[in-house]
């Protein structure tokens, strides 16, 4: 048994902010952030939280799959932003959707968080653990960010996507994960409340720090190289991939996998230009929109990808 994918949905914020608006809070500009990155906007909450936003989002695809909230067995929320430790957002959605029969949890593994989520859900599947299981990522990137540093707010964005995924007879799913915990110093989000830092009497904030540069280099050799592992394990050329749906952090390092990979860059899809980076949530959202627009066919072959913080990086191949 594999999971099939049953229905799909996402939530972003209605308040936009676009280049020009973050150019008003810190030195930067239009032309500089899309010739880096390739975005133009971000979706910002105001009043949304981040399980407020995962709830929605899950509600969307429940309604789109037709099935019963009660019939679903787990529910994994991918996050890293949560407005409360616990209750977990997990739980949350599943109040908000009355899916009254189904454990859940939270998963934090920053950007890489929805694949890993997607691919322990097909996990639970396989082992006959679950029937039907609801995989969503969800973040409030707006307050893990410090709107004064012009090298990292400008990159992410808040939102969240979910998908449903239900037991099936089909084709088998191919996963792989990696994570290098020396390397974590490239990307941090610290927590305020440490005891040892107050003790060593630094200031330390809640804020997201980056090597940007790390980050990068990290990502353009990794990605590609997991998706070889994939490929590899599967016996599955890279021609017959329809899409490699990648976690959508910057448009140079989609562009530069796609052409370490030699593959054509049209079967990377992108909208990281209206949302940024929504850590977690960028891959199901991707996914909804693609799926809404019709551009999913059975059989189609699908690669995602996800990579962040930690270091970690998670893939998996699998039919639609
Ligand atoms: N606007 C204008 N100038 C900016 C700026 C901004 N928003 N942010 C940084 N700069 C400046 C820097 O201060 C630096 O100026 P200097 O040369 O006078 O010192 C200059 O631009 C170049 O900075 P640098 O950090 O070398 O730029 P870069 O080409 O590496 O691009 C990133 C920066 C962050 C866009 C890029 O490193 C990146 O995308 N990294 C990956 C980040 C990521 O995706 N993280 C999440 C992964 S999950």
């Amino acid at each position: 048994m594999t999971g099939k994918i049953c229905g799909t949905g996402s939530y972003v914020p209605p308040h936009v902010m676009d280049n020009d608006d973050m150019a008003k809070l810190v030195d930067t500009n239009d032309e500089w952030i899309r010739e880096r990155t390739g975005i133009a906007r971000r979706h910002v909450a105001e009043q949304e939280t981040t399980s407020f936003m995962a709830g929605q989002a899950a509600l969307r695809a429940v309604e789109q799959s037709g099935i019963a909230p009660e019939e679903i067995d787990m529910i994994i929320v991918a996050t890293s932003s949560s407005e409360t430790i616990y209750p977990c957002a997990a739980c949350e959605v599943q109040k908000t959707i009355g899916a009254v029969n189904a454990a859940g949890y939270d998963l934090n593994a920053a950007c890489t968080g929805f694949v890993l989520g997607f691919n322990a859900a097909q996990a639970y599947i396989s082992a006959g653990m679950c029937r039907t299981v609801l995989v969503v990522g969800a973040e409030s990137m707006s307050h893990m960010i410090d709107w004064t540093d012009r090298s990292t707010c400008i990159l992410f964005g808040d939102g969240a996507g979910a998908v449903l995924l239900r037991a099936q007879e089909g084709a088998p799913v191919w996963t792989a994960a990696h994570s290098d915990g020396k390397k974590g110093p490239a990307l941090t989000g610290l927590s305020r409340h440490r005891k040892d830092w107050e003790k060593e009497g630094e200031e330390k904030e809640s804020y997201i720090h980056m090597d940007g540069q790390a980050v990068f280099k990290f990502a353009v050799r990794k990605v590609p190289e997991i998706i070889e592992e994939i490929l590899e394990k599967s016996g599955v050329s890279a021609d017959e991939i329809d899409y490699f749906i990648l976690h959508q952090a910057n448009r140079r390092i989609i562009e530069a996998v796609a052409k370490r990979l030699k593959i054509d860059i049209s079967r990377f899809p992108m909208d990281l230009e209206e949302y940024a980076n929504t850590s977690a949530a960028t891959v199901p959202i991707l996914l909804d929109e693609m799926n809404r627009q019709g551009m999913f066919r059975k059989g189609h072959k699908l690669i995602l990808a996800g990579f962040g913080a930690g270091l970690t990086w998670a893939g998996c191949l699998f039919e639609w």
